[in-house]
């Protein structure tokens, strides 16, 4: 049995927002979202027939995991399309973007917001290419999403709560696009370029420099010499 509680509206500013105002264990659907966001302060375009939903939960001290653990949880979700997560947590299918998780603290809970591309994506000037599950031939609602991403994160999770983080980077690695590659990553205020060596215990992005390592907690990746993924 579930437990979670699904509240869906038809038209909100943002999920996440609206979520703020929810006890954990709530989830926030919109079928339309006026005022989308992403993460680093960009705009989420909200289109026709995608999913735009929000996860509360109780803040913990390890909330970053569950960056990881709605990765995985997505990704798992869209496995039968092969999909890989770009760190932190875009998830591509065929080097585009089609789902993208911003994590949100507010007070004492954690908002978990999830947009996947379900029947629409957007196209132009954006800083990655994208694709739905329409474009690839998926003809699924984008509620039949949900349902399957929060059985998913309900799994996830409890492997989080048994075997630790550890666990979850396992997984994640398994799905990760770019390990091993050259990768450059773009921060506030300047861009490195390296290779992926893997992720900290932490899920720290670990770039190796010709300076040395360095260890990245928050930017965008995107692979060189790989069609922009
Ligand atoms: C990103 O990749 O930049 C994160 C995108 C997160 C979009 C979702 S849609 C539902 C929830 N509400 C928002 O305003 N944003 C997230």
């Amino acid at each position: 049995m579930s437990k979670w509680i699904i509240s869906s509206f038809e038209s909100l500013a943002s999920t996440n927002d609206t979520a703020k105002e929810f006890d954990p264990y709530s989830v926030i659907h919109a079928h339309m979202q006026t005022k989308g966001r992403g993460r680093n302060n960009r705009s989420w375009q909200s289109m026709d027939g995608n999913l735009f939903c929000s996860i509360v939960l109780p803040l913990t001290n390890n909330a970053s995991a569950y960056s990881f653990v709605a990765g995985v949880a997505l990704a798992q979700t869209l496995a039968h399309l092969s999909p890989r997560i770009k760190w932190p947590n875009d998830v591509l299918i065929e080097g585009k973007k089609i789902a993208g998780i911003l994590l949100e603290p507010s007070d004492d809970k954690l908002i978990i917001g999830i947009g996947v591309n379900v029947k629409n994506h957007p196209t132009e000037n954006m800083l990655y290419q994208t694709t739905s599950l329409a474009a690839l031939g998926d003809d699924v609602s984008a509620l039949q999403v949900l349902d399957r991403l929060l059985e998913n994160m309900t799994d996830v999770m409890n492997i989080l709560d048994k075997h630790g983080f550890s666990k979850i980077r396992q997984t994640w690695m398994e799905y990760a696009t770019g390990l091993g590659l050259p990768i450059k990553v773009r921060l506030p205020n300047m861009e490195l370029t390296g290779i992926f060596e893997t992720i900290a215990d932490d899920g720290a992005l670990i770039l190796g420099t010709t300076e040395g390592k360095r260890t990245i907690t928050a930017g965008d990746v995107f692979m060189i010499g790989k069609n922009n993924e």
